[in-house]
């Protein structure tokens, strides 16, 4: 019955759809970008533009962000430091002088790379465009650059540009909003100087905008049963069917061969397995000891062509509020930030694992957590044990549907643990490949 009824619930809650650009996990996060206007002068404006990633666990990888815009009247970018344009364009009407940096009419503008000449930096500049997490780093999740723009339509009054797009599948950016002028101190807070104009816009994400066929699936075990519970068939996609290529173990693709382009991040190329996901996330449910228990979590990658930099893990269950020890992955608690206590954030330890390599021997991170029995909350049974959602760098994770779960024996359950963990080992590889 009690299974049932959390059978019941799950499928409610895996059939509501995704609200578009409203995340539950992370209702206020967005990617702000900020113009100040620092100087306007004889029709030519200096401007600071700053990139926030105010998103608790997405984060922006390689090959980074790309920011575009559409210029209403006929501005040019005369230059720019700590990011350029992709494109100079068409500047033929100021033939004979100094040339623009760029005038297109809609730029595209990406970061400059690490190690880029110090005269060509400015503060927070030059990341290759990667911006971490607010969680992960918060001292990697902005970035800024400066531009002087002239062939303003109006000298002495900036207007700024419509329709901004940061090149990343999945957010959608309205038009800038003015808000209070920034305030800017050089004397230790001693005198402040201030913007001539601030504007604001709020880009937010949509799964459903990003990609509509999910990037990741969950496998489950137990030590107190032997089956092992698989990613569901066809996750990700199904063999066969077209669009879903994959390359068999043991085997390299001739799609390897194609040059890529730096700019653009590769479609992900997969192992042939029945789930077809670049990311597949196990869990197990390893030791019961008197007051405490312990879970396995481990993340393979069958992406064959990429490594994950700086992966994260959101995963909610109701006793991650009581986490004893987390060995080998960095950890923080989500609720502070929402009215939820039940998800943690995990990732990977900066030279150590925060990459998880591209699909192979050493394609997958692990870790272990101990976790507190809390009483009157904890059991084995009807699959409290098993996470309730998994995220993997923000990409929802397809769950096992929970009548398939595994189950307690229904006689004397005693401490079996090390010798099936050897026997899931086996599975778990007999799954897997
Ligand atoms: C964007 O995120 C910041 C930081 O969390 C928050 O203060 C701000 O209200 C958010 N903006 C919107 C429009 O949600
Ligand atoms: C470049 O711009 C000039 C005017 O600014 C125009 O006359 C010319 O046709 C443009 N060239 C191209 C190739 O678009
Ligand atoms: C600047 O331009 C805007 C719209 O184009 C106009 O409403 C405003 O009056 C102008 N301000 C000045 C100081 O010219
Ligand atoms: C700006 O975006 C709107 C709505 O997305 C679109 O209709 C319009 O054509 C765009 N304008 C330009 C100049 O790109
Ligand atoms: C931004 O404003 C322009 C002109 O005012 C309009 O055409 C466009 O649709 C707006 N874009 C968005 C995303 O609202
Ligand atoms: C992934 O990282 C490994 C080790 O640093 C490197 O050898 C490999 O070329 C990288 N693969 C890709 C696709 O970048
Ligand atoms: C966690 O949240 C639940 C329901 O919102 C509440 O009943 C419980 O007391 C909370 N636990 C802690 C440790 O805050």
């Amino acid at each position: 019955m009690g299974m049932i009824l959390i059978f019941i619930s799950f499928t409610l809650l895996n059939s509501i759809p995704p609200s578009y650009g409203y995340d539950p996990m992370d209702p206020q996060g967005n990617i702000t970008i900020k113009w100040d206007l620092l100087q306007s002068n004889l029709g030519t404006n200096d401007l600071k533009v700053s990139i926030y990633n105010y998103q608790l666990y997405r984060h922006i990888e390689p090959p980074g962000w790309k920011l575009g815009w559409f210029w209403t009247g006929e501005e040019v970018i005369w230059s720019m430091f700590g990011a350029q344009a992709t494109q100079q364009g068409n500047c033929s009407r100021f033939r004979g002088g100094q040339l623009p940096h760029s005038c297109e009419k809609a730029p595209e503008i990406v970061d400059l790379l690490p190690g880029t000449p110090y005269n060509l930096q400015t503060s927070n500049c030059c990341k290759g465009g990667v911006l971490t997490s607010m969680t992960q780093d918060p001292s990697k999740y902005g970035a800024s650059f400066q531009m002087n723009v002239g062939g303003t339509t109006d000298p002495g009054n900036f207007t700024m540009p419509i329709n901004f797009t940061l090149g990343i599948p999945g957010y959608s950016c309205p038009n800038s909003t003015q808000v209070p002028p920034s305030k800017f101190t050089s004397d230790g807070g001693r005198r402040w100087t201030q913007a001539l104009g601030t504007w604001q816009v709020t880009c937010v994400y949509s799964q459903s905008l990003a990609s509509p066929s999910p990037k990741c699936c969950v496998s489950l075990s137990a030590f107190y049963d032997n089956t092992i519970v698989p990613c569901p068939q066809c996750s990700c996609g199904c063999q066969g069917l077209p669009g879903s290529e994959c390359v068999k173990f043991g085997e390299t693709s001739s799609l390897l061969q194609q040059i890529q382009d730096p700019t653009q991040a590769p479609p992900p190329l997969v192992r042939c397995t029945r789930h077809l996901c670049p990311i597949q996330v196990h869990w197990h449910v390893k030791q019961s000891y008197k007051e405490y228990w312990r879970i396995k979590i481990t993340v393979t990658n069958l992406n064959i062509i990429k490594n994950y930099s700086d992966w994260n893990l959101v995963v909610s269950h109701p006793n991650l509020q009581s986490v004893i020890q987390v060995f080998s992955f960095n950890y923080k608690s989500l609720d502070q930030y929402a009215s939820f206590n039940d998800t943690a954030m995990f990732w990977g330890i900066h030279f150590y694992n925060d990459m998880l390599l591209q699909q192979g021997d050493q394609g997958n991170v692990q870790s272990e957590i101990l976790l507190h029995k809390d009483p009157g909350l904890f059991t084995f049974r009807e699959g409290w044990a098993f996470p309730r959602r998994i995220y993997f760098n923000g990409y929802d994770c397809v769950m096992p549907p929970p009548d398939r779960y595994p189950r307690l024996p229904n006689v004397g359950s005693t401490d079996k643990s090390s010798h099936s963990v050897i026997v899931l080992s086996f599975l778990l590889l007999l799954v897997m490949f």
